[in-house]
């Protein structure tokens, strides 16, 4: 089936979709972007995505998208053309296209950014049968750049990381910067040990997740013990429990890294309750 993508203040056909070859995400990866999941027809955790993709365009510089109040109603749509049950919205604001290449941001008054909207569709997202599973991850050095709270289009290294997971015959890569986690490529990074749960606290060391803020909210009203800091590897391989969270994979369980089983090597019950109490909270509160 065509999509129907959403382009600069017009739904289009995918394949009428066109950006210029000058436009900055292409040249510079001058953009921002954003997930939102959809469950049940509804927009999962929208007004977090919102509130980050304003925070992401303010520490960069970068004007608003004309449509930035029409936010709501655009990703609504997109659901309604496309027919999405469940699956994401995608969005990509660039600072634009000046028409040339240069390292100098154009000025905003003559060149408005590029907004882009497409669904993926992805029937089976809250039943992904990889959560009775579980993932193997991999560590791997972090050598991204020192914002990574803005939530910027840069993602070859993450890219990187997902394949040599998988040359590795695992799922995912977590990152690793002086011995410490700071989150996985694409997810934050999550143990669990003795009932406390233990993740990096914010920073500009990592993407301030929109999943997470949800999930340990959810953890505090449930009595759970949330410890926010730094963890090793060693101390992870150590742990009782791992999981990731992303607006993707909701809570994703972690059973094995670098090779090394964690706890039984299977799902464990505080990963498996807060993805249950996540999908739960998060399809009510869905808009
Ligand atoms: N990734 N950390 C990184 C580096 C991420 O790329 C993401 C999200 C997260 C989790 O953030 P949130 O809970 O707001 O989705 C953490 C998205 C899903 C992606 O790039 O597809």
């Amino acid at each position: 089936m065509t999509r129907t993508v959403y382009l600069n203040g017009e739904y289009l056909p995918e394949t009428e979709a066109k950006v210029s070859i000058f436009d900055r995400s292409f040249l510079m990866a001058d953009g921002v972007y954003e997930v939102t999941s959809v469950l049940e027809g509804k927009l999962i955790d929208f007004d977090g995505h919102l509130a980050r993709l304003e925070r992401s365009l303010n520490e960069l510089d970068m004007e608003k998208p004309e449509a930035f109040d029409d936010l709501l109603e655009i990703h609504r749509k997109l659901v309604e053309l496309n027919d999405i049950d469940e699956g994401m919205i995608y969005l990509q604001v660039s600072r634009g296209s000046a028409g040339d290449r240069d390292f100098v941001f154009p000025d905003p008054e003559v060149v408005k950014p590029t907004l882009v909207l497409f669904t993926q569709s992805k029937p089976g997202l809250a039943n992904n049968p990889v959560a009775q599973k579980g993932l193997k991850v991999i560590s791997i050095e972090d050598i991204r750049w020192g914002r990574r709270d803005i939530k910027t289009v840069q993602l070859l290294y993450p890219s990187m990381g997902k394949m040599a997971a998988k040359k590795a015959g695992c799922d995912d890569a977590w990152l690793v910067e002086d011995g410490h986690v700071t989150e996985g490529t694409s997810n934050n990074a999550y143990i669990v040990k003795g009932g406390t749960i233990i993740t990096r606290d914010l920073s500009s060391d990592i993407l301030h997740g929109i999943t997470r803020a949800a999930v340990l909210r959810f953890a505090r009203e449930a009595q759970m013990t949330v410890e926010e800091r730094p963890f090793t590897i060693e101390e992870a391989q150590g742990a009782d429990e791992a999981f990731v969270t992303s607006a993707s994979t909701f809570v994703m369980p972690v059973v094995e890294i670098d090779g090394a089983k964690v706890g039984a090597g299977e799902p464990g019950p505080v990963a498996k309750r807060l993805r249950e109490i996540y999908l739960e909270e998060s399809i009510k509160s869905g808009i």
